[in-house]
C-alpha cells in the first residue's frame, strides 16, 4: 500500500505484537489486552526515537479507520504520558470496513430517522441490542448472528471487504446464514485468516 500511494518516499518498518489469552474460549483474548497495549506503547516509542530523526515525519497506517475498534490513537496517548519522547500528531480519516460494507451493499448505515448501532460479536451474544434495528457487528469470530436465524432480520455480510478476496453476501438471515457460514469456513482455511462484518437490519413488524 505504502509503495503505492508513496513510491520511495518512505521507510516502513512493521512490527508484530501477539495477544496473549487465558484460554476462555472467544473471549480469551480480552483481559491480556492491558498488556498488549503496553507492549505495543514500547514498540511505537522506540520507532519515534531510533528510527525517526528531529524532523522528519512517521506515519502509522491504520486498517480502515482509527475510530472504530482500533487503539492506535490511544497507545499514542499513553507514549506521549510516558513523557520520554515528545510529538504531535495528526489523525487522518480513512474509509472503514463498516462503510464499505453498505456502499458495497448498496444500501445505507440506517432507515430514516431511525438509529444504527455498531457493536461486537461478543455484545451481540449476550442479546439484540434494545431500541435499535439496525447493528453493525464487528470482531465477530462466532458467528453470532446464528442466534437470530429464527427472526424477521436481514443480514449483508461481508468479507475482505475492499481487497480482491472481496466476499458479500445478503438476504434474509435464515437462509443467508449456513451460506455465510459456508463461506467464511472455506475462506478461512484457503487464506488462513479473515476478517467480516455485517449490518443486521430487523424487519419493521406488521401491524
Ligand atoms: C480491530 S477492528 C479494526 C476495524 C477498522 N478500524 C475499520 O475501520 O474497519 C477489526 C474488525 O474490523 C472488521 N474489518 C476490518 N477490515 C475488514 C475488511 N476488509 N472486511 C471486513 N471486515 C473488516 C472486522 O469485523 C474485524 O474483526
Amino acid at each position: 500500500m505504502l509503495e503505492e500511494h508513496l513510491p520511495g518516499a518512505v521507510t516502513a518498518s512493521s512490527r508484530r505484537v501477539t495477544r496473549s489469552g487465558t484460554g476462555r474460549p472467544g473471549y480469551g483474548l480480552l483481559p491480556a489486552v492491558g498488556d498488549w497495549r503496553s507492549a505495543r506503547a514500547d514498540i511505537y516509542e522506540r520507532l519515534i526515537s531510533e528510527e525517526l530523526g528531529e524532523d522528519q515525519t512517521g506515519a502509522f497506517l491504520v486498517w480502515g479507520d482509527p475510530s472504530l475498534y482500533d487503539s492506535t490513537i490511544g497507545i499514542l496517548e499513553e507514549v506521549l504520558e510516558r513523557g520520554r519522547v515528545v510529538f504531535g500528531y495528526d489523525v487522518v480519516p480513512g474509509i472503514s470496513s463498516v462503510s464499505a460494507l453498505v456502499a458495497r451493499h448498496r444500501t445505507g448505515l440506517n432507515r430514516v430517522a431511525r438509529p444504527v448501532q455498531i457493536t461486537t460479536g461478543r455484545r451481540l451474544a449476550e442479546g439484540f441490542p434494545e431500541g435499535v434495528d439496525d447493528v453493525v457487528v464487528m470482531l465477530d469470530a462466532h458467528q453470532s448472528f446464528r442466534a437470530y436465524a429464527d427472526q424477521d432480520v436481514d443480514i449483508y455480510w461481508g468479507a475482505y471487504i475492499g481487497t480482491p478476496d472481496e466476499i458479500l453476501v445478503s438476504g434474509p438471515l435464515a437462509e443467508a446464514a449456513p451460506r455465510i457460514e459456508r463461506l467464511r469456513a472455506q475462506a478461512r482455511e484457503r487464506k488462513g485468516w479473515i476478517m467480516d462484518t455485517y449490518l443486521l437490519r430487523r424487519r419493521p413488524s406488521e401491524s
